[in-house]
């Protein structure tokens, strides 16, 4: 874990002082820097932040995490305030999609094949969806369905792992994680190689073949759990190096090892402290989303809230 100098360790506790005279709370991505992960209210996956942002009583949420998670905290709090501190902290997979895109392939299939999306989205393809999921609740959410086929976006290495898991026929758009589908089972083999004892556990954005190698896949928090819970002292990760820190700081007897020193998002890490603290000196960036857009997304993701967590 990393040593903070004092310089931060004073920014973090005036970052603290702001965020009760602001009346805020701060949720951070297991994936943030770890001297905001430290600071946070609360870290968790992008279930439990959406769960959590539609059920804060405070009246600022200050988001510490990429663009589309900020904008789901505004579609499900619409009268709270909510912060970005970077703008541009987006995520290139939800960019692999368009509400125009989306509303052709719907064309094509025609009435009866629900669309099922990842909240790695934008509002407006949101908008344009029947039910969110995320990586949490993927698999139950599409055995909620009535329906026997259905389209997954954007994200083609969730729908193809979601696929082991269901008897339902899953088309699915051709996005992904640049992130996690970069990973080569080359890598993850060399590393089971050198430590053959480990545990390997992917995130379901990794491709088939690393999904292939793992003992188990999860979504980050379920990542938490099951270090927690499994004897084995050694744990190959296969997701953004952020987890690190939560599972570290849970675990101090236990080893984690990155699964490649490449698995850094840039946009989940563009947010330091000082942006932290800007956008609550300055109140920015308020993400709002357009009330006709936001009433059809805040469906799809109400949908999904309902499903039961696996
Ligand atoms: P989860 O924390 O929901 O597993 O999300 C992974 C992710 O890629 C978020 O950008
Ligand atoms: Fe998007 Fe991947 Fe970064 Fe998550 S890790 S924000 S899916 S690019």
């Amino acid at each position: 874990m990393s040593v903070l100098s004092a310089e931060t360790k004073e920014l973090q506790k005036e970052i603290r002082q702001l965020l009760v005279e602001k009346d805020a709370v701060l949720l951070a991505h297991n994936y943030q820097r770890d001297e905001i992960q430290e600071i946070a209210d609360l870290r968790g996956d992008s279930l439990l932040l959406s769960q959590k942002a539609a059920e804060t009583e405070k009246s600022v949420i200050l988001f510490c995490g990429v663009h589309f998670m900020a904008e789901s905290a505004a579609i499900l709090s619409p009268h709270k305030t909510v912060l970005l501190p970077r703008l541009e902290a987006g995520c290139p997979m939800a960019d692999m999609i368009t509400p125009e895109k989306l509303r052709e392939r719907k064309a094509e299939l025609g009435a009866g094949v629900p669309i099922v999306t990842y909240v790695n989205s934008s509002a407006q393809v949101k908008a344009e969806s029947d039910i969110c999921c995320t990586s949490a609740n993927a698999v139950a959410v599409i055995n909620s369905l009535p329906e026997e086929r259905v389209l997954m976006t954007p994200d083609m290495n969730l729908a193809k792992y979601v696929q082991r898991h269901t008897k339902k026929q899953i088309d699915y758009w051709k996005g992904f994680c640049p992130t996690h589908h970069l990973l080569k089972p080359e890598r993850l083999a060399e590393l089971k190689g050198q430590y053959p004892d480990a545990k390997v556990v992917a995130h379901p954005e990794c491709t088939p073949d690393i999904i292939d190698m793992a003992d188990h896949v999860c979504s980050t928090s379920g990542m938490y759990a099951y270090a927690k819970k499994e004897n084995s002292k050694q744990f190959i990760i296969a997701t953004e190096d952020g987890i690190l820190y939560g599972l570290r700081l849970e675990n101090p007897d236990k080893e984690f090892i990155i699964a490649s020193e490449d698995m850094t998002c840039p946009n989940m890490k563009v947010t330091t402290l000082e942006d932290v603290y800007e956008a609550l000196q300055e109140m920015k960036h308020v993400i709002t989303v357009p009330e006709d857009i936001r009433v059809k997304a805040k469906k799809a993701l109400d949908r999904m809230l309902a499903v039961p967590r696996d």
